[in-house]
């Protein structure tokens, strides 16, 4: 078993290092933030992971999982540092690294035995090299650096890291990607060593045709509306072909969250300072704005004028099972919806508390019943499991309007109708009540 260190306490450095400590290696997390530190220490945990309070529990009740402030206590004896901290976007686009060269610069100035740093944050190509360079300057030691992109998705990430589909490692010291892929032998997934700058671009070439995924099925989505086709079956259709597969075919109101947006805007900054005309990357991050500028084009078609009308949403996260609100699709959708002069309700099962802070003006409700209650039109954002099985009828009910957008295309438009719902999907023809009841008459 391995002497683990891993900076950042993060999102991904807290994973990270609850994983590696349940493999049974030792892990120290470092993190400049005390307050952060003082919570792990007492069993809390900063974000919402499932599992992750339970893992990290756990490993840190055997002893093999510390958090400590201190550079020198935490990498004292160690063989690998993890580098996990955030890379937030710039003002352009670019990756803003200045935690990460500060933790470089930290790592240099107190290692003092050889080790092998491995970089998990997703950052610029060429970082690798960049850091590289500092360790050699600034360190005393021997500290090869070794790219080992993570492919985590909040909500499911400590099954992701015990299960990986790959593991990538890039190095320019081959002994030393080989280091890191023993950590991992025991997952049992396909390993990649390549060098560090090709590693480095496998990441951002991931998340960017994940996203570029969905931006194509959205655009379907729009042209299926106009057309009168369905996008959900259109993506089973395409996804049975196995070269194309049905993963991240979902149409909905876009991607967010803290990857998908920073990342696609990254590279494409990085690919036009290369002299790279991005055009396809440029084109995937229009689509998206549009995803969500559409709900409100439904709502306007469906409500009219939207001032003094009340919109109730049901889900706030980027995506279920997380209350992470990052360039989630709710956040602007709101805000935009107020410049109208709408009156919002809301309801998410785990991100209100953070969505108060951000959203001071929407008035947050109890459960999806309380935020349907008088409202003109209700809009689901977020395909929480909670909202596939309410009581529709009593929804319909509660509210004063018939006008349901579904972002998600989680309900049958035919059942919504027969309900009584004026009801738009994504991608999906759209029956009016007037339609329903014409059609209902002549039968
Ligand atoms: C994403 C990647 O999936 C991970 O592999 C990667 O490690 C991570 O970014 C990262 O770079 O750290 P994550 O941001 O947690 O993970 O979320 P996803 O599950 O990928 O979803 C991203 C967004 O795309 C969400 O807003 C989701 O609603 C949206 N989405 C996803 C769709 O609109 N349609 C789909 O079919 C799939």
């Amino acid at each position: 078993m391995s002497r683990i260190s891993v900076v950042g306490t993060g999102y991904v450095g807290l994973v990270t290092g609850a994983c590696f400590a349940d493999l049974g290696n030792h892990v120290t997390c470092i993190d400049i933030d005390e307050s952060k530190v003082k919570l792990l220490r007492g069993g809390g945990i900063p974000i919402y992971e499932p599992g992750l309070r339970e893992l990290v529990d756990k490993s840190a009740r055997a002893g093999r999982l510390s958090f400590t402030t201190s550079y020198s206590e935490g990498l004292a004896g160690t063989e690998f540092v993890f580098i996990a901290v955030n890379t937030p976007p710039g003002p352009s686009g670019e990756a803003d690294m200045t935690f990460a060269r500060s933790a470089a610069r930290s790592i240099a100035e107190h290692l003092h035995a050889p080790a092998t740093v491995v970089n998990k944050s997703t950052m610029p190509i060429g970082t690798g090299d960049s850091f590289a360079s500092v360790l050699t300057r600034l360190g005393t030691v021997a500290a090869p650096v070794v790219s080992n992109p993570e492919f985590l998705r909040e909500g499911s990430a400590i099954a992701d890291f015990q299960h990986p589909d790959r593991v990538v490692l890039g190095a320019d010291d081959r002994a030393a990607a080989e280091r890191v892929a023993q950590l991992y032998a025991r997952l049992d997934a396909p390993i990649l060593i390549t060098d560090l700058r090709t590693a480095e671009m496998i990441k951002y070439a991931s998340n960017a045709f994940l996203a570029t995924k969905i931006s194509f099925i959205n655009e379907m989505a729009s042209i299926c509306e106009r057309l009168g086709a369905d996008v959900k079956e259109v993506a089973r259709g395409m996804g049975l072909d196995a070269r194309i597969g049905p993963a991240f075919l979902d149409a909905g109101v876009g991607y967010g969250g803290s990857c998908f947006p920073k990342d696609v805007q990254a590279l494409a900054h990085m690919a036009a300072l290369g002299g790279c005309h991005p055009q396809l990357l440029r084109a995937v991050i229009e689509i998206n704005a549009s995803a969500r500028r559409a709900v409100i084009l439904k709502l306007r078609t469906a409500l009219g004028q939207l001032e003094d009308r009340t919109i109730g949403i049901l889900g706030l996260a980027f995506k279920p099972n997380t209350d992470d609100l990052r360039e989630a699709a709710a956040v602007e959708i709101i805000r935009l919806l107020r410049r109208e002069g709408a009156d919002v309700r809301a309801y998410d099962p785990a991100a209100m508390t953070k969505a108060a802070e951000l959203l001071p003006d929407v008035q947050f409700c109890a459960d999806p019943y309380e935020t349907a209650d008088r409202a003109d039109a209700l809009v689901l954002l977020t395909e929480w499991n909670e909202f596939k099985h309410l009581d529709l009828d009593r929804i319909r009910r509660a509210m004063s309007g018939s006008v349901f957008v579904d972002g998600r295309n989680v309900y049958d438009p035919s059942e919504m109708t027969g309900l009584g719902f004026d009801y738009f999907g994504v991608g999906r023809p759209h029956v009016s009540n007037d339609r329903v009841n014409r059609l209902t008459r002549t039968a």
